[in-house]
């Protein structure tokens, strides 16, 4: 294996230097025996160091001095400390966890507004400068801003997004520990962020999404829409659905011309703004974009395209070998089973799909959509404790395929 280089040094550090900044997630709090002067020596050798914040004074007169450390610094201080023969206990292992409040209100024990999402972003902006920043692609109809966050360093561009479908509400749950995942434990993928830029936009129907948040005693009726929010002329119902809405055979099998349908495919191709600002953003990057992810729930399937019909893409089997590392990282992860293939071939045929589009349109060569959990005994109403687990098992899929994929291309 070869030599993993490091991100640059500033390179999603969190902002307002060091131990000041405002996330102390897996910072810790040291106690220090003082043996002798040598590690008196070793300890003030670390003063002044932004990353260190010593509680207690390293001043001879205790016995024990109490260090609060980031993680890089806090790692080769205990280092140093073992090697000198010096010893110490961990106080606190995750000052996070007990400062309690994380600069933002997003949690992956529930499932949060949109609204949440964004003050999501927000912080991973103002702390993760140089690794991550965020970036719009347009407005859904209500006027919601489509913001994502964009992570990496690396010329070869990868898309994922959640939330097309309103009702299916691990999908922007799991997109946004994707975000956590690359930003606030990039550590764990420096090399993937060297090499790739990975986007990522957590809900891509917003209004509907909000809908089935939203409402009183019309909340069950709410809870599970799919479709956005748009008018439709010369009717009274309302909404497209988005992943029947995209230029890839628009119309066909699979989907309604019934503006009350839930698979309406919209009035035209890219009817929906949605679904413009998705095709206008990566048309803008095809030129780097090599793979597209989608999220949905739910059944637990990773789709190769197409969708539209059995029709296979001349590269099918190497699309194949992809999708299935995914479902082995998988299945070693989390033991849960996902069946891969093709949406016609495992769940019913369905035309103008991002998906097919993003393949057989913006030419992006890595196309694929998950169905997340469960098999149907919550459906769409996955517990939120779930979410956790979810999205240790997507982490390890989207992983091994974005490396796996670059082999190939
Ligand atoms: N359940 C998803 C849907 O109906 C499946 C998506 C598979 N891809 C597709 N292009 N139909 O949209
Ligand atoms: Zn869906």
């Amino acid at each position: 294996r070869v030599h993993v280089q490091s991100l640059p040094a500033d390179a999603g550090r969190p902002a307002g230097q060091g131990v000041g900044g405002e996330d102390y997630q897996g910072h810790q709090v040291l106690k220090v025996f003082v043996a002798d002067n040598g590690t008196l020596d070793l300890l003030r050798s670390f003063e002044g160091n932004p990353d260190v914040d010593f509680w207690t004074p390293a001043s001879g007169l205790n016995p024990t001095v109490d260090v609060l450390v980031a993680p890089d610094v806090g790692r080769r201080l205990k280092e140093e400390l073992t090697r000198s023969g010096a010893s110490y206990t961990v106080n606190i292992e995750d000052v996070q966890l007990l400062v309690g409040r994380s600069g933002h209100p997003l949690t992956w024990t529930a499932y949060h507004s949109a609204d949440d999402h964004h003050q999501y972003m927000d912080f991973i902006e103002q702390n993760y400068k140089g690794l991550c920043e965020t970036f719009s692609i347009g407005t859904s109809t209500e006027g919601r801003d489509l913001r994502g966050v964009k992570c990496g360093l690396g010329k070869r561009e990868v898309w994922i997004d959640g939330g097309i479908h309103a009702r299916e509400w691990v999908s922007p749950a799991v997109v946004s520990c994707l975000i956590r995942e690359y930003s606030q434990r990039s550590v764990n993928h420096q090399d993937l962020l060297r090499k790739h830029t990975i986007y990522m936009l957590p809900i891509l129907n917003p209004d509907g999404y909000e809908y089935t948040r939203s409402g009183g005693s019309a909340y069950r009726r709410r809870r599970f829409w799919r479709k956005t929010r748009s008018r439709n002329p010369g009717s009274s119902c309302i909404g497209a659905d988005p992943n029947r809405n995209f230029d890839a055979h628009w119309g066909e099998t699979g989907s309604s011309m019934d503006p009350c349908s839930d698979i309406y495919a919209g009035s035209r191709p890219f009817s929906e703004p949605e679904t413009r600002a998705l095709r206008d953003f990566l048309l803008g990057r095809v030129h780097a974009m090599k793979m597209y992810i989608s999220f949905h729930s739910y059944s637990q399937m990773l789709f190769v395209p197409y969708a539209f019909s059995k029709e296979r893409p001349a590269d099918y089997k190497e699309l194949l070998r992809v999708a299935k590392a995914g479902e082995k990282a998988i299945r070693r992860t989390s033991g849960k089973a996902y069946r891969v293939g093709q949406a016609s071939q495992l769940l019913y045929e369905a035309a103008g799909g991002s998906d097919d589009w993003a393949k057989s349109k913006a030419g992006i060569k890595y196309s694929f959509t998950f169905e997340l959990r469960d098999k149907g005994r919550q459906g769409f109403l996955l517990s939120a404790s779930q979410i956790e687990d979810t999205c240790t098992e997507i982490v390890a899929a989207v992983d091994t395929m974005i490396t796996t994929s670059a082999e190939q291309d």
